[in-house]
């Protein structure tokens, strides 16, 4: 039989053996606690996902009342997030009239991790949720919705005695969404945090230039939104198709400052940072669409209609490419306090260069090998104009190609192997490989089923092996910052696909980098994916059902 509810279920099972009545695959009727089960088994037994470090049970059940007060001492950011747990709870529908009061107290230790957290249903009249900080305590109370909202689909409003020790195994645990392929409005994006924000990821990377479309607003530069947000049509079909026709419909759009301001407030609440990206000096079709002269001929091209690699790409060889990018920097920085900018640094061609008089001078004056150094120069140079100004960058494995400094952090995309180059050599490093975390890709075969993906085979049991670690010694282990799932966004139109290819392969990440290599179990996984669907389907979440076949 299956063990995850062995100690939970204790009590409760005598509660709902009539509510339950089978219409779920629950592991009832449970057997008499064991004290003695090993941290990992302990750890799944919560039905919490991402996994929790560490359970320890406690007799009976606590009651829950629809009428509970949540006690934040007065401190006004536990009180907003007092409010978000009170939202949460009154999603459960457990509205007996008969419970009585209960008390539910958020509170900040300093004394633990800043992410961590400690849940204690354990002995006293009243739940509480410590933090090492209000990012832990925001932690706590995800754990504590995930908790409720299982009692919810037994219809019991009595949650088993524990107590719940948990913290991160990384501290970078991100989701990136392109919203240039295709444009993703405010509040769309703001739901996309909000699922990050469930899974306990910390950090949104918003991919916001693209060859098909530049996304925000910089004063300076007022083409790159009139001109450089829209395009006049879109391929159609798949792009790798033998015949390319364009559907002729303008699109497009980009996000004003004040939308960005507002995204960012709204990530920062759920204590989720937000990297924008900014790419350079490839994937530049639409700045060069707007201001010609930062490509190396000067010439006018379109915002790109197609996908791929384009070979019109920002000029290394002339100042005024610099300056451009450092006053869109300017403006950048302003609206965005992570400390981290991504400057992309991927898929960037070299064509252009190797005729351009302007590039080849700078090769020559920089006394550079080739192109590839000039790119490294363009990423160094810019690298250490943000760093003037107390930021660092992020950039796509590719800067490791023209050489890197030893302050840039690499986000190993092609696989995991520019991730552990990057490590041995001692460079931060976030892991993105496409082996494991291109949430593009098809998530289930055969492919007739399933909507357009960009190709590739990624289910979530393959997601859910990643080991960030794999390669490495202890001393280069220590370079890995966490994981992060791409979503870009070529053939996703809509919201409902966007949110359908997010879930819940974005969980097996989230549990990679939250629980860590080390204490993960995909049976367990599967088990307690069932309840977090179930808080899929209460929010109007479109998932992906395979997991459960
Ligand atoms: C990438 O997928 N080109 C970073
Ligand atoms: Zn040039």
């Amino acid at each position: 039989m299956n063990h995850t509810f062995k100690l939970l279920a204790t009590a409760a099972a005598v509660l709902t053996a009539a509510a339950y009545g089978g219409a779920k695959d629950f592991p009832f009727p449970v057997e008499q606690a064991d004290r003695t089960q090993i941290r990992q088994e302990s750890a799944w037994r919560a039905a919490v996902v991402p996994a929790v470090r560490q359970v320890t049970p406690g007799d009976g059940c606590f009651t829950l009342t629809a009428n509970l007060r949540i006690d934040t001492g007065g401190d006004g950011e536990l009180d907003r997030i007092g409010s978000m747990l009170g939202e949460y709870l009154e999603t459960t529908g457990l509205t007996d009239k008969n419970w009585r009061p209960t008390d539910i107290a958020l509170a900040v230790d300093p004394g633990l991790f800043p992410e961590d957290y400690k849940l204690d249903i354990g002995t006293g009249e009243r739940i509480t949720v410590t933090g090492g900080s209000p990012a832990g305590v925001f932690y706590g109370v995800q754990t504590l919705r995930q908790l409720v909202n299982r009692y919810k689909l037994l219809q019991i409003a009595e949650l088993p005695r524990m107590v719940i020790e948990d913290g991160p195994q990384f501290g970078y645990r991100g989701g990136m969404l392109d919203v240039c392929r295709h444009f993703f409005t405010v509040d769309e994006v703001k739901r996309y945090i909000d699922i990050l924000a469930l899974h306990k990821m910390n950090k949104f990377h918003w991919h916001l230039t693209e060859d098909q479309g530049w996304r925000i607003a910089i004063d300076k530069y007022p083409e790159l939104t009139t001109t450089g947000a829209y395009r006049s049509g879109t391929i159609m079909g798949h792009a790798a198709g033998a015949h390319h026709e364009f559907d002729d419909i303008p699109y497009g759009g980009y996000y004003t400052k004040d939308d960005i301001r507002e995204v960012v407030a709204y990530a920062a609440e759920r204590y989720i940072e937000v990297i924008p990206e900014i790419e350079m000096p490839g994937h530049a079709s639409a700045a060069i669409a707007s201001y010609p002269w930062l490509g190396c001929r000067g010439e006018r091209i379109p915002v790109e209609r197609a996908w791929g690699v384009f070979p019109d790409v920002f000029c290394a060889g002339k100042e005024s490419t610099f300056d451009f990018l450092q006053d869109v920097l300017e403006e950048v920085i302003e609206l965005f306090p992570s400390t981290t900018i991504h400057i992309g640094g991927d898929e960037c061609p070299k064509v252009r260069w190797e005729e351009c008089p302007h590039c080849q001078q700078r090769i020559a004056d920089e006394g550079l090998a080739d192109e590839h150094e000039l790119q490294g120069y363009l990423m160094k140079r810019i690298e250490g104009w943000l760093r003037e100004r107390g930021r660092n960058i992020i950039g796509w494995d590719e800067i490791l190609e023209g050489g890197v400094s030893e302050t840039a952090t690499v986000m190993s995309w092609r696989g995991s192997a520019g991730g552990i180059e990057a490590a041995r050599m001692g460079n931060y490093v976030v892991m993105a490989p496409n082996s494991h975390c291109y949430l593009d890709y098809f998530q289930h075969e055969p492919v007739v089923y399933e909507p357009q993906g960009i190709g590739g085979y990624l289910p979530v049991e393959k997601v859910y092996t990643l080991d960030p670690y794999e390669g490495l010694d202890d001393e280069q282990k220590k370079y890995i910052l966490g994981v992060q799932a791409n979503l870009w966004t070529e053939y996703i139109k809509h919201e409902a696909h966007l949110q359908y290819m997010l879930l819940p392969r974005l969980a097996a990440i989230a549990e990679t980098g939250w629980t860590g290599p080390a204490d993960k179990d995909y049976e367990g996984f599967r088990d307690r994916m069932r309840d977090l669907a179930d808080i899929y389907e209460a929010e109007g979440y479109k998932y992906a059902k395979y997991i459960f076949d």
